[in-house]
């Protein structure tokens, strides 16, 4: 191991450029500087439960030396499942099942953690979001002020069993148009109360989350997928994300790992949020933005990463302090293992092929 230098906010860095060295997140060594970005396998039964197949990729992510392992999105509570296939955290039945991952993952070294998550206006039949908000062919109630604040206690329950789980730290997930991320957007989030309008409103349901969560962990890193940008017309835009990011810095949260893509979201868009020194990262232009505005606390960017020069490159421009992939690992459960061993790039294609088994089989490549 290289000489430890100690930079901003008690965060250890071992020799700075080198991906493959340990990185320390709160109190947490991590073996190197990669992360495995959620992603559900949409396999588990009909009670969330996670089965031995997902374990097994789990494990054989950890034994291809994948640092920090982000555990495809748990529902907090029953009603805020997002899909079938879904993985639990809202029941004690789904405990061991869950321990059992995370004992595996230990064995080989890696880092686990716990990606807790509400659909809000995605959960079915009974859509409820921040204020009444359409689609196509459904339409979504708003929720009481009541059912908000059990919803917050419903994110400290899960936290609380994560830890049981044995899972090594928390990602609140407030990206992708899920609940957190539809209170963030004005796209989605008309309420006229103290949980909507102005950005300090919209924000206040992400920041109650973060203390609740917080209050049950103890030591344990508590970190935040966000969006940069909801890339609507009239949603949550970069400006108000590199807030957000600045607000929950503040209150102490241990990574922020930069994402994008929301409610009303349009393609065309996406451009907004590139950086041309980074052409293959989708996010790259926004994480300048999300870093300045929150140096020094700890941060991790996907979307986009496929070869090593540009995971180095961003880690030695201190872009980023994690580089976060995720269907590149679904290729590859091996991959760090394989780029340490000389491999330059991943043989993922992005070609999203693999969420076409979504709900159907457990998550796999279809490239030959
Ligand atoms: C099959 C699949 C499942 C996913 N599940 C989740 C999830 O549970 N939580 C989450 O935050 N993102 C999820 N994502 C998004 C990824 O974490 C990631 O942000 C996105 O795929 C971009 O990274 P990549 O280009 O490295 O694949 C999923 C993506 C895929 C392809």
């Amino acid at each position: 191991m290289s000489e430890a230098t100690l930079k901003k906010g008690g965060v250890c860095i071992y020799d700075m450029s080198d991906i493959f060295e340990p990185y320390m997140i709160r109190d947490m060594l991590v073996r190197n500087r990669f992360m495995r970005s959620a992603t559900t396998s949409a396999f588990s039964d009909e009670n969330g439960i996670v089965n031995d197949t997902i374990i097994k990729h789990y494990e054989k992510m950890s034994k291809g030396e994948c640092g920090l392992i982000i555990k495809g999105h748990l529902y907090i509570m029953d009603s805020g499942k997002a899909h079938d296939g879904m993985a639990g955290i809202s029941k004690d039945v789904q405990i061991p099942m869950l321990k059992k991952l995370t004992d595996a993952v230990h064995e080989h070294g890696g880092h686990i953690v716990a990606q807790i998550n509400h659909g809000g206006v995605v959960h079915s039949p009974d859509r409820a979001g921040p204020s009444v908000y359409g689609e196509d062919d459904w339409i979504a109630r708003a929720f009481s002020g009541d059912e908000i604040e059990s919803i917050i206690e419903g994110y400290g329950d899960a936290a609380e069993r994560a830890m049981q789980a044995g899972f090594d730290a928390v990602q609140i997930h407030g990206a992708h148009g899920y609940l957190i991320s539809q209170f963030l957007s004005k796209h989605v989030n008309k309420r006229e109360d103290k949980w909507g309008g102005s950005l300090e409103n919209r924000m206040r349901l992400l920041l109650e989350v973060y203390d609740e969560v917080r209050g049950k962990l103890g030591n344990a890193p508590v970190m935040l997928k966000m969006n940069s940008d909801d890339f609507s017309d009239d949603g949550f835009t970069i400006e108000e994300s590199a807030i957000v990011a600045k607000a929950i810095a503040a209150k102490g949260i241990d990574l922020i790992e930069v994402s994008g893509g929301g409610r009303g979201r349009r393609a065309d868009l996406r451009e907004r949020a590139k950086n041309s020194d980074y052409p293959d990262l989708d996010f790259g232009g926004h994480a300048v933005k999300i870093r300045e505005a929150t140096e020094p606390t700890p941060m991790g960017l996907v979307h986009g990463y496929t070869n090593l020069e540009t995971m180095e490159k961003t880690i030695e421009a201190d872009l980023t302090d994690m580089v976060s992939m995720s269907r590149p690992f679904i290729r590859e459960p091996g991959l760090v293992k394989r780029l340490k061993a000389g491999a330059k790039e991943t043989t993922c294609i992005r070609c999203d092929a693999c969420r076409a088994n979504f709900g159907v089989a457990m998550m796999q490549c279809l490239l030959e």
